[in-house]
C-alpha cells in the first residue's frame, strides 16, 4: 500500500521544490508613489529570467516603455498587464533558515489613476501583494481600493513606505493611519533610523541590529549596506539610533510584532521603509517576501475542491491582450499556473469549451522582444501567442480535468452606447466589438431595441472606453463613436423582473455577453424608489469595484 504513494511523492518531488522556491505577487498603489521605480529597483537586485509583457517606465529611464499602442505613450501610461521573473538568492531567515534561489514573479497592475478591471484580475493571479505608500501622502484613494480587493480576496499584504529620503510624515503616525483608516495592524520588521529625509539605514526589529545604507549616485547600483549590532550604532548614530529603538519599543508595548498566521489571514501587514529611487530597503523587501509571503498554494475549483499544486498541469487565462505588435496582429493570453507542471508544446484542454488548445507559442515578451519558454511551474506566468479561442477566466488543463471559478466581472460605473462608421464596416465593427468583450476590456450589453449596430459598453473606469475607440481604429479600421447613457448603476436581474423593470422611468434592461440580464439605472435615489414600490423584483448588487 504504501508503494504507490512514495511512487507519486517521488514523481511530484520537482514540482514541490519548485512551488516551494517560487513567490508571485503584484505591487499596489496610487500613481507616483514609486512602483515603476522600485520594479526596477527591484530587477537590478535580482536576476531578471523572464519578462512577460515589459517594464514600463517613464521617459528617459533605461527601461522599455510599453508601447503597443499609441495612446499609451502619448500618456506615459500602461494599460496592459505585465510580468516580470526574477531569480533572487535570499538572504538566512531570522530564524535559521538558511536563504533559498527563488523565483520571484511580479505581476503589474496598471499604473494610472483611472481603475480598470484589469487590475483586479491581475490580483487574481497573485498570492501577495506589496503596498507601496508615499511617505509624504501616506494612504491615496488608489491604494485604498486595491487593498480593499486584496482584502476581499484574502491575499495577504506587505507594506512598503517608500520616499523616506524626503521630508514626509512621522513613521508612528503612518502606522497610526493604516491601523485606523483600513483596519489593517501594521507590524513593522524595518523600522527607519533617521527622520523621513535624513535615512540612514533601518533598524531590524526581529534581531535588534542595524543595516546602514550609503548612497551611491543617482542610486544606479545596488546601494552598499553594512550590519552593524546597535552598540555600534548608538556610536554611530547618536540620537537618530535611541529614537529607532524607543519607537521599536513602544510598538511592542502595542502588540505590534509579526505574527504569521494574522499576515496570512490578511489582518496584519509586515512593514518596511525605504527608498525606491537610491535603492535602500530593495533587499530587505526581497527578503521578506521570500522569507514571510506564501508559496503557490492549492486552488479550490467550482465544486470547492482543493486542485494540489503537485496535481497534473492546471492554468487560469487572467488577461488577455491583443495588437501587441502591430508587424504581426496577434493575440496573447496571460495565464497563471496553478498546478503541474507547464511545458512549450503540451496539448491542453479550454474547460469551458471542452476544445483542445495547442501551446506551440508560449513566449514571455519584452517590449518587442519575445523569449520562448520551455517549462513553467505553479505561480508562473505565461504568455500563450496566437490564443484566438482563448478568453479572460478560462481554465486550462492537461490529463486530470478541472474548472475554476470565474473570475468577477466588477460592477460597472459608465455606460456608453457604440455606434460604428457609416459606409460599408458592419462587418469588422461586429468582429472589433466581439473581440473588446471576449478580452474583457469592457462589458458588452445588448437589446432588442438598441439591435445589433448600437451596443452598450459597460466599464469600471471611463479610460476603457478610449482604449476601446484606439483599439478599433488600430486593429480594425473601425471610427467608433461613443455616446454617454444617463446610467449610474447596474443590478443583477431576471427574466421574471425584465419586462416590468423596462417599463419604470430611468431604467433599461440589458443582456451581458455571459447571458447575465443587468438594469442599469440613472441613480441611486431611482434604484432606492423602485426597490421600496416593487419590492418583489430582482435587483442584486454585482460584486462592487470597492
Ligand atoms: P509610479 O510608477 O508609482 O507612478 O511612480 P514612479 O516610479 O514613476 O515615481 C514617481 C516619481 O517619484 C518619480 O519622479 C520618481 O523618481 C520618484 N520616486 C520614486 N521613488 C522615490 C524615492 O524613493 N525617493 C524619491 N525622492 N523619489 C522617488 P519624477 O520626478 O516624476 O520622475 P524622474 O524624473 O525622477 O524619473
Amino acid at each position: 500500500m504504501t508503494q504507490p504513494s512514495v511512487t507519486t511523492d517521488r514523481a511530484t518531488a520537482p514540482v514541490r521544490a519548485e512551488v516551494a522556491r517560487r513567490r508571485t505577487f503584484a505591487v499596489i498603489s496610487h500613481p507616483d508613489a514609486g512602483k515603476s521605480t522600485l520594479t526596477e529597483a527591484l530587477a537590478l537586485h535580482a536576476r531578471v529570467i523572464n519578462e512577460a509583457g515589459a517594464i514600463h517606465g517613464k521617459a528617459g529611464r533605461k527601461s522599455t516603455v510599453s508601447d503597443w499602442m499609441e495612446m499609451e505613450k502619448a500618456r506615459g501610461i500602461s494599460v496592459s498587464s505585465t510580468a516580470l521573473q526574477f531569480a533572487y538568492h535570499s538572504g538566512a531567515s531570522v530564524d535559521g533558515r538558511p536563504g533559498i534561489d527563488a523565483v520571484v514573479n511580479l505581476v503589474d497592475t496598471p499604473g494610472h489613476s483611472d481603475f480598470s478591471e484589469d487590475t483586479y484580475r491581475v490580483l487574481t493571479a497573485v498570492d501577495a501583494a506589496v503596498m507601496l505608500i508615499d511617505a509624504a501622502k501616506g494612504l491615496e484613494p488608489q491604494t485604498l481600493k486595491l487593498f480593499q480587493v486584496c482584502r476581499h480576496r484574502g491575499i495577504p499584504v506587505i507594506t512598503v513606505v517608500n520616499k523616506w529620503d524626503r521630508p514626509g510624515q512621522a513613521p508612528l503616525e503612518l502606522m497610526d493611519e493604516i491601523s485606523t483608516r483600513i483596519g489593517l495592524e501594521p507590524t513593522p520588521v524595518y523600522w527607519p533610523v533617521g527622520i523621513a529625509g535624513d535615512f540612514r539605514g533601518l533598524l531590524d526589529r526581529r534581531t535588534g541590529d542595524y543595516v546602514r545604507f550609503t548612497r551611491t549616485a543617482g542610486g544606479s547600483t545596488i546601494a552598499p549596506q553594512e550590519h552593524l549590532s546597535a552598540a555600534r550604532a548608538a556610536e554611530r548614530e547618536g540620537d537618530a539610533w535611541t529614537t529607532a529603538v524607543e519607537e521599536s519599543e513602544l510598538l511592542s508595548a502595542t502588540g505590534a510584532d509579526h505574527d504569521e498566521e494574522l499576515f496570512l489571514a490578511g489582518q496584519t501587514s509586515p512593514v518596511l521603509f525605504g527608498s525606491a529611487v537610491l535603492n535602500f530597503g530593495v533587499s530587505q523587501l526581497l527578503d521578506l517576501l521570500i522569507d514571510l509571503a506564501p508559496p503557490p498554494r492549492a486552488r479550490l475549483d467550482v465544486d470547492e475542491q482543493p486542485r494540489e499544486v503537485t496535481d497534473p498541469f492546471s492554468a487560469v487565462v487572467f488577461k488577455v491582450q491583443a495588437g501587441l505588435d502591430s508587424a504581426h496582429r496577434d493575440r496573447l493570453a496571460y495565464m497563471r499556473v496553478v498546478s503541474g507542471v507547464f511545458e512549450r508544446g503540451m496539448v491542453v484542454t479550454n474547460a469551458a469549451t471542452g476544445k483542445p488548445f495547442t501551446t506551440k507559442y508560449a513566449q514571455s515578451v519584452f517590449g518587442r522582444d519575445r523569449s520562448t519558454v520551455d517549462t513553467a511551474y505553479p505561480g508562473d506566468v505565461v504568455g500563450l501567442v496566437n490564443a484566438l479561442s482563448l478568453t479572460v477566466g478560462d481554465t486550462l488543463y492537461s490529463d486530470k480535468p478541472v474548472q475554476f471559478p470565474p473570475i468577477p466581472q466588477f460592477a460597472p460605473e459608465h455606460f456608453r452606447v457604440l455606434r460604428g462608421s457609416v459606409g460599408g464596416k458592419a462587418k469588422q465593427f461586429r468582429r472589433a466589438v466581439e473581440q473588446m468583450d471576449s478580452e474583457g476590456v469592457v462589458q458588452v450589453l445588448r437589446n432588442e431595441v438598441r439591435g445589433e449596430s448600437a451596443p452598450v459598453l459597460a466599464a469600471v473606469g471611463p479610460m476603457q472606453f478610449e482604449v476601446v475607440a484606439a483599439r478599433m481604429k488600430s486593429e480594425f479600421d473601425v471610427d467608433a463613436q461613443m455616446e454617454p447613457l444617463p446610467y449610474a448603476l447596474a443590478r443583477r436581474t431576471d427574466a421574471e423582473s425584465a419586462a416590468e423593470l423596462d417599463r419604470q422611468r430611468g431604467i433599461e434592461v440589458f443582456t451581458r455577453g455571459d447571458g447575465v440580464l443587468l438594469a442599469l439605472v440613472s441613480d441611486r435615489w431611482r434604484l432606492q424608489y423602485i426597490q421600496k414600490e416593487l419590492p418583489r423584483l430582482t435587483l442584486e448588487p454585482l460584486v462592487a469595484a470597492a
